[in-house]
């Protein structure tokens, strides 16, 4: 066919001429092919694969979506149709929620990966759809990430959160450190509410957090640590056996997150004795009314709203083409900062939020 179309063109123009015109014409046509995916529209169309509806902190990051989408739509007239899936903490229940979003169509995909370790399956799968793809919240390796195009991750640093959460517990040991000392021993027995194993944000906040005492000189002894998967009634019932094996030897209790420090702060309030420090990280909703009653003594905020709203600027930016404002590290990562929270800066956090 080609031979026929050359021979019925070097009639009209000279040799050379009609090679380029070739050569355009099929990289056109081939180019045109890859563009097969449904077609454009004025509405943004973003599939959320969520790794469960059940976790407080991933609810929030949907409600946010949902509530900035229609400020959106409002203030910029552009229609945003999300749709939100379960993975119920299953990786191939989540697959098959994406190949549906692919298959009826969408502009981008926010994946809330449920294992980190099956990221290339799924980027290879997006790529072929010709859609971008931006991960939160549960951060696959560098590897994934970083060599392909149009993948992105949205979330905040593990190990400044770790970190901020170590810093809390220094400054209460450094204003008086015989609160926490209870057997006056000189070191801090604690315990650590771990979150899933293998997430990013229950390796580095177990780590760093402890690392922040230990960098300040606090000689510390760890009595305990399990995973409690981010949940609060399996988090206190870590608790109550830590408390039947402990008891009052136990003077701080690191959780990696919020919901598991409410878990163990349950565990002790059904008991006699004293309460221990206790830290958590999220900045959820019950758990700022645990500072402000004085049970939870401090938390670091995890900005769901943030989060929610890099997502859609970013999702804007990628389906229309234009420039956005964001800051994306080494072309793939917009990163969120974190806050410390005590009884001693929650006004003014609560001011802040407004
Ligand atoms: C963490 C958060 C946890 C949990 C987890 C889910 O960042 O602190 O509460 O939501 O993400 O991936
Ligand atoms: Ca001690």
């Amino acid at each position: 066919m080609i031979r026929n179309i050359r021979s019925f063109f070097s009639r009209l123009c000279p040799n050379g001429v009609i090679t380029l015109f070739l050569t355009v014409f099929l990289v056109l046509g081939i180019a045109g092919c890859s563009f097969s995916h449904p077609k454009k529209t004025d509405t943004l169309r973003i599939g959320v694969a969520l790794y469960s509806m059940d976790d407080t902190f991933i609810s929030s990051v949907k409600q946010n979506l949902e509530q900035l989408a229609q400020k959106i739509e409002v203030e910029q007239g552009r229609k945003i149709n999300l749709s939100f899936a379960d993975g119920t903490s299953n990786q191939t229940t989540q697959m098959e929620q994406i190949d549906r979003f692919l298959a009826k169509g969408c502009d981008v995909l926010c994946v809330n990966i449920v294992d980190r370790t099956a990221a290339a399956v799924l980027i290879d799968k997006v790529e072929s759809a010709g859609i971008p793809l931006i991960f939160f919240n549960r951060q696959p390796v560098a590897e994934d990430i970083d060599y392909r195009n149009r993948v992105y991750y949205v979330g905040s640093n593990a190990q400044e959160s770790g970190m901020m959460q170590g810093q809390l517990v220094v400054e209460a040991w450094r204003k008086d450190p015989s609160q926490l000392d209870y057997n006056r021993d000189g070191i801090l027995q604690y315990v650590m509410l771990e979150g899933e194993p293998g997430h990013q944000d229950s390796l580095l906040r177990t780590e760093y957090s402890v690392k922040a005492l230990t960098n300040a000189g606090i000689v510390v002894e760890k009595l305990a640590g399990d995973a409690a998967n981010w949940n609060r009634g399996q988090a206190a019932a870590r608790m109550q056996q830590w408390i039947a094996e402990f008891g009052d030897k136990i003077e701080v209790v690191f959780s990696n997150n919020d919901d598991m420090a409410l878990g163990a702060i349950d565990a002790w309030q059904e008991q006699e004795g004293h309460l221990p420090l206790i830290v958590g990280i999220d900045a959820t909703a019950p758990a700022l009314e645990a500072v402000a009653a004085g049970t939870l003594y401090g938390t670091v905020f995890n900005d769901s709203q943030g989060m929610a709203r890099v997502m859609l600027d970013l999702a804007l930016a990628l389906s229309s083409g234009t420039d956005t404002a964001l800051k994306v590290q080494d072309g793939h990562y917009v990163w969120l900062p974190h806050q410390k929270i005590t009884q001693a800066n929650l006004e003014e956090f609560y001011q802040e939020m407004e």
